[in-house]
């Protein structure tokens, strides 16, 4: 028995990373998976591993940004599995730059993807798990939301508003029993966080108190939670996973 038989998820940016890690988890305790990312040959490889657990995995293209594009890839995982309990708004970028060189397409960007991205596809999953009066919404902030980065602007922003964000969705959606909450992730090892210099990485990791970066899997193992009936009782707040940095 898995905590999530007979479930349905639908993860975004579910092919590689945070998002792949959080797919599997999820499989490999009985729920079946809706993969979403920019394009559908991208998460062959998740979509793979989902199925090899003996679970059930179809993906989607969708670009979170664009409401239309939600709104269909929506509504085709609902004529496909019948059903969403758990939505985990996962997808992100970063477009790093300071304040004074950010180009204003940059920002915008990053507020469309991060943020708009985790409104539409809260919007359209939420007005499924309120006719089945039931459902668990996970949202990938950051502790960067929480307390800001220099050369960041763009991507803090837009991680405090998904913690605000979550906030509000937990309020008004409380009375369907639908709850929402987030992870703040610290430095995670990702194809996100390779980019950086050795440099910006070894200061990174003086900073963590245990010593070492996180892995998805890290992330994935306290996603699952907050989805999961032990986490019932448990919305609007924001749970982070970096090591001990924030507290
Ligand atoms: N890696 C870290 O250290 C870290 C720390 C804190 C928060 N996060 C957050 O975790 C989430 C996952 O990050 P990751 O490190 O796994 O990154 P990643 O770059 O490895 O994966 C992100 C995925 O999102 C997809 N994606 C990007 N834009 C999209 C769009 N418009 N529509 C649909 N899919 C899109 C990408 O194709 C990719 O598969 C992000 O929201 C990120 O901000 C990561």
């Amino acid at each position: 028995m898995g905590r999530f038989d007979g479930k349905v998820a639908l993860v975004t940016g579910a092919a590689r990373g945070i998002g792949q890690a959080t797919a599997l988890k999820l499989a490999a305790e009985g729920a079946d998976i809706a993969l979403c990312d920019l394009r559908k040959e991208w998460i062959e490889d998740t979509e793979s591993k989902v199925r090899a657990l003996g679970r059930r995995a179809e993906s989607f293209a969708m670009n979170v940004a664009v409401g239309d594009d939600v709104t269909r890839a929506v509504g085709e995982v609902e004529k496909a599995f019948g059903r969403i309990d758990v939505l985990i708004n996962n997808a992100g970028i970063t477009k790093d730059g300071l304040l004074m060189r950010m180009a204003e397409e940059d920002w915008d960007n990053v507020l469309e993807i991060n943020l708009k991205g985790t409104f539409l596809c809260t919007k359209a999953v939420s007005r499924i798990m309120m006719k089945q009066r039931s459902g668990a919404i996970v949202n990938v902030a950051s502790i960067i939301g929480l307390i800001g980065n220099a050369g960041q602007c763009n991507y803090s922003a837009s991680k405090a508003g998904v913690i605000a964000l979550t906030k509000s969705v937990a309020k008004e959606l409380a009375a369907r029993n639908i709850r929402a909450n987030a992870v703040a992730p610290g430095f995670i090892a990702t194809k996100m966080t390779d980019e950086l210099s050795d440099d910006v990485k070894k200061q990174m990791l003086d900073n963590i108190p245990l010593k070492r970066f996180g892995s998805p899997d890290d992330v994935a193992n306290v996603i699952a939670f907050l989805a999961g009936d032990e986490a019932a009782y448990v919305s609007g707040q924001v749970v982070t996973v970096c090591g001990g940095m924030v507290t």
